[in-house]
This record gives C-alpha cells, sequence and structure tokens, in this order.
C-alpha cells in the first residue's frame, strides 16, 4: 500500500474552493492498471468543465482530478508488460476518480508508453491526451492524407496545438486558427504554415485566400460554436469536420441540409481505447514519431503543486500551449 497527498474535488463548483488536498492510500493495481509516483501530470480545459460539473463522463464528486501523469512505475498487476522501476506517461484512471495530480495514481496499461528518449518530465506529463485526441481524429476518424490541408481551430490550445503537429507529421498543409497575436506566434512556432486571427480577419475569406477557392479538406475543431460555423464556410467538397469539442461553449450547428449540397462529412471524436492491439499500434506511431522528433509536447505554463486549484480555475482562459503540474522531482 502506498499513502501520499492527492487534489481532489470535493463539490462542484470554483475549483478555489471545491478542489482540496487530501491524504490518501493506493492499494496494489489491478489488471489492466499501473501505479506509479508522479512526477508530471498534464492539465487542460477538461479540468474546469470536471470542477464545474459540466464534463459529461463523470459522476459525483469526490473525485481525484488529473486525465494524464508521467512518472515511476511502483507496482503493476501480473503479467503486465511493464515493470516496477520503468518511466512511463499514460492516461489516469480519472474515469474512476484517479487523477494525475497526485503523488500516485493508476494508469491504464493499455494507454500508457515508456517515456520515449529525449522527452522531459514536463513533455512527458503533457503528451497522452492531447496527442492521443488528435491521433483519434486525423488517423481514425477523418484520416488525413500527405498533402492535404488541415484547418486547426483552437491552434494554441492543448487540443489544437497537437493536431497542428501531428497533422504536419502526417504531411498535410497545416492553416492554425487563433484569437491572438501571441497565440498566433506560438502555432507558426509549433508548426503551422499558415496562422489567421478569428477575432480580427473574415475566416471565411482567409481560408477560401489560402486553399485558392478549394477549401480545406479537414477542419480539427476543439472549439465548436460561431467560429466552427465560420470555418464549415471553407471546407472543401468531400471535405471533413472533426468533432472533437466545444471551448467556445457549444458545439457547432450543424446544418444537414448544408452538408447535403456541398458533399461534406462530420465526424465526432473521443480519445477512448480502441482493440489491444489497435491500440498498442496507435501509442507505438505515436511513441515513434515523438523519438524522431517529428512531434513535440507545446509546453505552455508548468504550474507548482500547491497552485493545482487556482490553475484548473485558470483553464477556463489558459495562455498559449500545454498546462503542466510538476508534482515530484526525480
Ligand atoms: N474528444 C476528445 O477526446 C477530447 C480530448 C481532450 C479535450 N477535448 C475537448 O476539447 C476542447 C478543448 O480542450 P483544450 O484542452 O484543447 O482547451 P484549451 O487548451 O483551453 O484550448 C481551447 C482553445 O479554444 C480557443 N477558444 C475558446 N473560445 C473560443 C471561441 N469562442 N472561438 C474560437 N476559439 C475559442 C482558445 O483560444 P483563443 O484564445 O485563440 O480563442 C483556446 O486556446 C474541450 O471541449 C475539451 O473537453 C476533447
Amino acid at each position: 500500500m502506498f499513502s501520499g497527498r492527492a487534489w481532489r474535488l470535493v463539490k462542484f463548483g470554483d475549483p478555489r474552493e471545491a478542489v482540496e488536498l487530501q491524504e490518501m492510500t493506493w492499494e496494489e493495481p489491478a489488471a489492466g492498471q499501473l501505479l506509479i509516483r508522479v512526477r508530471t501530470a498534464g492539465a487542460g480545459l477538461p479540468d474546469a468543465m470536471m470542477a464545474a460539473g459540466h464534463f459529461p463522463l463523470l459522476g459525483q464528486p469526490p473525485f481525484g482530478l488529473g486525465e494524464e501523469a508521467a512518472g515511476e512505475v511502483v507496482a503493476v498487476p501480473p503479467g503486465s508488460r511493464f515493470a516496477v522501476g520503468d518511466q512511463v506517461t499514460g492516461i489516469t484512471g480519472f474515469l474512476e476518480g484517479w487523477g494525475g495530480y497526485a503523488d500516485y495514481t493508476y494508469l491504464r496499461e493499455g494507454s500508457t508508453i515508456r517515456i520515449p528518449a529525449g522527452m522531459t518530465d514536463e513533455e512527458a506529463g503533457g503528451f497522452p491526451i492531447g496527442f492521443r485526441t488528435a491521433y483519434a481524429a486525423l488517423v481514425e476518424r477523418a484520416p488525413l492524407q500527405a498533402g492535404q490541408t488541415l484547418l486547426v481551430l483552437g491552434a494554441a490550445g492543448s487540443s489544437g496545438a497537437t493536431a497542428t503537429q501531428l497533422g504536419k507529421a502526417l504531411g498535410a498543409k497545416v492553416i492554425a486558427v487563433a484569437g491572438s497575436q501571441e497565440k498566433l506566434e506560438f502555432a507558426a512556432r509549433h508548426g503551422a504554415d499558415e496562422v489567421v486571427n478569428y477575432r480580427t480577419d473574415d475566416l471565411a475569406a482567409r481560408i477560401a485566400d489560402l486553399t485558392g477557392g478549394q477549401g480545406v479538406d479537414l477542419i480539427f475543431d476543439p472549439v465548436g460554436g460561431e467560429t466552427a460555423a465560420t470555418a464549415l464556410k471553407g471546407i472543401a467538397r468531400g471535405g471533413r469536420i472533426a468533432l472533437a469539442g466545444l471551448a467556445s461553449g457549444a458545439p457547432v450547428a450543424l446544418d444537414s441540409m448544408d452538408m447535403l449540397l456541398r458533399n461534406y462529412t462530420a465526424v465526432g471524436v473521443l480519445a477512448t481505447p480502441l482493440a489491444p492491439d489497435a491500440e498498442a499500434a496507435a501509442w507505438d506511431h505515436l511513441a515513434g514519431l515523438a523519438e524522431k522528433g517529428a512531434i513535440a509536447v507545446p509546453l505552455g505554463r508548468v504550474h507548482a503543486f500547491d497552485e493545482v486549484p487556482r490553475m484548473i480555475a485558470e483553464q477556463t482562459t489558459p495562455g498559449a500551449g500545454k498546462s503542466v503540474v510538476r508534482v515530484a522531482a526525480r
């Protein structure tokens, strides 16, 4: 048995009041889990949605927060492909109440990899959710072909910045959409070929300009709302929109008659595990791209462990890049 601290949501509400540091114990992991001592944990808008009670897949508090974490394996079930002492990163058991903002956490074994060579702890803690979501969209659900044009909304955010990188690694031309000069520069530094400010530019007109009137082949949409509706005016015939989230507060309202007349498709994207072999192949592919430097975590702010409640509150208006929490030193 392992003992330590964990930030847990005790009621829905403002995270600065509703997230408490509690003493916890962790038993030996069950089949399909690993127990790690956490060094870093990745943050994102879903943390704030969970605290507010707006995350669809969770029940009532109390539960731990933090969807992804990196650290050292301290216990494995019999027959595991991991061993005590392995350095790993993966998706936590957050759906069962075990988050990454804690001294220890359980990872889903099938959604865990050994930390690729050259990856820092901060990058490792922020790797799994963004890249697995981007992979679900750009490889599994709306496969992107080399040479196609990908439009990424929320392109300086956690999901968008990883989709930009994966899109480039798959050989696409990437148009990044964000709402400030700082965020556009961030997107360009992290691989975007073109950038558009949806607040100051005419997004539909810019898409037409940048694609010679053809439109974009794929839209990665973690934003929804009006911005996604405007982006859809610039989708190519036969194009696809991958619906990954609703950072604007609402999913895009789809017009089925418009879809019929302009021949485009909308697909939902939820990064849930595939059958074990296919899931392992997805993670191997991502780890391989990271190892050869084709993708890297677009790091934003690194927070101290005692800042977690405030950090979660700030996830509704984060700066550019992936926020990560440093839980413990190596
Ligand atoms: N499907 C899945 O498996 C999956 C996995 C992870 C996350 N998600 C979802 O994806 C969404 C985004 O999460 P995230 O962690 O990437 O959030 P994030 O880091 O906060 O990024 C979201 C971005 O959206 C932009 N944005 C906010 N409101 C906007 C608006 N009205 N119009 C245009 N852009 C707007 C913001 O940038 P600007 O300042 O540039 O506007 C922000 O950078 C959430 O709904 C989350 O639940 C889904």
